[in-house]
């Protein structure tokens, strides 16, 4: 059987970090999609593509030299933090709601589990579109307060301060746009385990859903 781990969630809701401890305690590799629509808006933003434009964000997308695990790299460059950076994050909604560039990753991350024979995936879709039939999938959240004050630490720790307000508001203008976008918009499948990181310690979490995958799984 092909072990799949499926965690999905809005930005900020913890799970890159609840996805690698899982992935950490499995012994499986972690695959960060978000890493990938990044990557790809960067190569669009330095190309000077209109990201409007979908054919030609496409075109980036299957001609993009993409590798991302501990380091992000495109083009045989670390762009591990470049990803993370302003430009980007107010981008990569328009550019990751285009069918086509959607194909063309979705196609990487299933390729990235075939070689694998299994892993722990996480973005937006993983349950409901790239792996409908995941061994387990969970739904991260988390109240909207607590995930702009984890996103301003993550920016304060990269040196990118920004107030805690500008923070909440690309917070909802993002699941905004990553919820109301007609391809693959970001829900929790049916049949999803949602589990809500607002009070909760990621050790736990990592817990519930390791101890899940083994009663389903052994
Ligand atoms: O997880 P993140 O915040 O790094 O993701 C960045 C953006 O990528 C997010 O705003 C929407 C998009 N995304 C997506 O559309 N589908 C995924 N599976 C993962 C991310």
């Amino acid at each position: 059987m092909t072990l799949i781990v499926a965690i999905d969630g809005p930005s900020g809701s913890g799970k890159s970090t609840v996805a690698r401890g899982v992935a950490r305690e499995l012994g499986l590799d972690v695959l960060d999609t978000g890493a990938m629509y990044r990557a790809v808006t960067l190569a669009v933003l330095k190309s000077g593509v209109d990201p409007a434009d979908a054919a030609e964000c496409a075109r980036i997308a299957n001609d993009a030299d993409l590798q991302v695990g501990a380091h992000v790299m495109l083009g045989g460059e670390d762009v591990t933090e470049a990803i993370r950076g302003p430009e980007v994050t107010s981008t990569v909604s328009q550019v990751s709601a285009h069918p086509e560039v959607r194909h063309e990753l979705v196609d990487r991350q299933r390729a990235w589990i075939d070689e694998r024979g299994g892993g722990v995936v996480e973005g937006r879709d993983i349950g409901t579109m790239v792996f409908p039939d995941a061994t387990i999938k969970v739904f991260v959240t988390a109240s909207d307060e607590e995930r702009a004050r984890r996103r301003q630490r993550d920016e304060v720790a990269a040196e990118r301060a920004v107030d805690v307000d500008s923070v909440k508001e690309d917070l909802a203008r993002r699941d905004r746009a990553d919820s109301s976008r007609e391809a693959s918009p970001l829900r929790a499948a049916d049949d999803a385990v949602i589990m809500d990181t607002t009070d909760r310690d990621v050790d736990d979490t990592v817990q519930d859903i390791v101890e899940r995958v083994r009663a389903v799984s052994d």
